[in-house]
């Protein structure tokens, strides 16, 4: 026991946390949700863009963050300004659909046909794009014109007719942006961006009628910390203008939602390996929140 601890403070002490991963066998088995499988390949419009057009028109875009596959094998990596992280990973949209995605799907009726879902920094509209291939109507918003522009594109390509994008600031969201609250709120890789995480929450939950899905990096620690640091806006993925990026605790999410009086939430458990190894170390965490 000395021995781990003088290695703990060691490690410590040049900045870094040993943290456990239970292996899979350690943890409790959870019952949960149905499967709900993304739609992959994209589907492709009938009579749409050939291979070569779509082609041409991802070269127009540098920084792709996801790595999209198209009916037909054809399929694109993704491109950030600083590549390698787990980011880069062509399965990690594919397993955090599998990881949340059935949970929203259960709690919204078993069905997200009809649904009004916002889709919160929605990035090139990946998940945009599979709500409304699941019968959703869905408005994304990005701080980003150029991701703005990717979303539409995607959108040309597969057809899809019930998803709108919009470029537009978290900050300047409010209810009567899009005509009222939607039925949906997804809040899915951002709240770690941004610097006032309650403010966040609170904006995000009068903008939902029904439920919130909440996913973020969270600091590990069992305490109630948020841990600010200073981001700059150097690649898509990160916030959209340089200042504090705040990021929780999960303990401090909990905190943040109770204090908001939001009590019927449930932390999505970890059922599985086959996920981006961020979750199965506790470094990111997601929520479904009634509101
Ligand atoms: C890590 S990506 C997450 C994308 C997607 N929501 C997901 O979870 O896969 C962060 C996204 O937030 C967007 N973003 C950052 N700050 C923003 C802001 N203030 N308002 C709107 N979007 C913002 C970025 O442009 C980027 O698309």
């Amino acid at each position: 026991l000395g021995l781990k601890r003088l290695v703990r403070r060691a490690v410590r002490g040049l900045g870094y946390e040993i943290l456990k991963v239970p292996p899979a066998a350690a943890r409790p088995r959870v019952e949960g949700p149905p499967p709900v499988e993304p739609v992959w390949p994209l589907p492709r419009r009938l009579g749409g863009m050939s291979d070569s057009e779509i082609r041409a028109a991802f070269r127009d875009f540098p920084h792709w963050h996801y790595a999209y596959v198209f009916e037909g094998g054809l399929g694109f990596e993704t491109a950030h300004v600083n590549p390698g992280l787990d980011t880069d990973d062509p399965v990690r949209p594919l397993q955090r659909f599998r990881h949340f995605m059935p949970w929203l799907v259960q709690a919204a009726g078993g069905s997200l046909r009809g649904k009004r879902v916002l889709d919160i920094a929605c990035n090139s509209g990946f998940w945009s794009i599979q709500c409304a291939l699941l019968g959703a109507d869905v408005v994304g918003f990005d701080a980003r014109p150029e991701l703005i522009a990717q979303a539409e594109l995607i959108k040309r390509i597969t057809g899809v007719s019930t998803a709108e994008f919009r470029v537009l600031d978290f900050e300047d969201l409010r209810p009567e942006t899009f005509g009222g609250a939607f039925d949906i709120v997804l809040n899915l890789g951002l709240l770690y961006h941004l610097p006032d995480p309650l403010g966040a929450l609170a904006t995000t939950a009068t903008m939902a009628r029904e439920l919130v899905l909440l996913d973020t990096a969270v600091f590990p620690s069992e305490d109630a910390f948020v841990r600010l640091k200073w981001e700059a806006p150097f690649d898509i993925r990160m916030a959209a203008r340089e200042g504090i990026a705040a990021e929780p605790s999960k303990r401090a999410v909990e905190l943040m939602l109770r204090h908001l009086g939001l009590t019927e939430v449930v932390e999505i458990p970890v059922r599985s390996d086959d996920l981006p190894s961020v979750y199965r170390r506790g470094q990111r965490a997601s929520w479904l929140i009634r509101v």
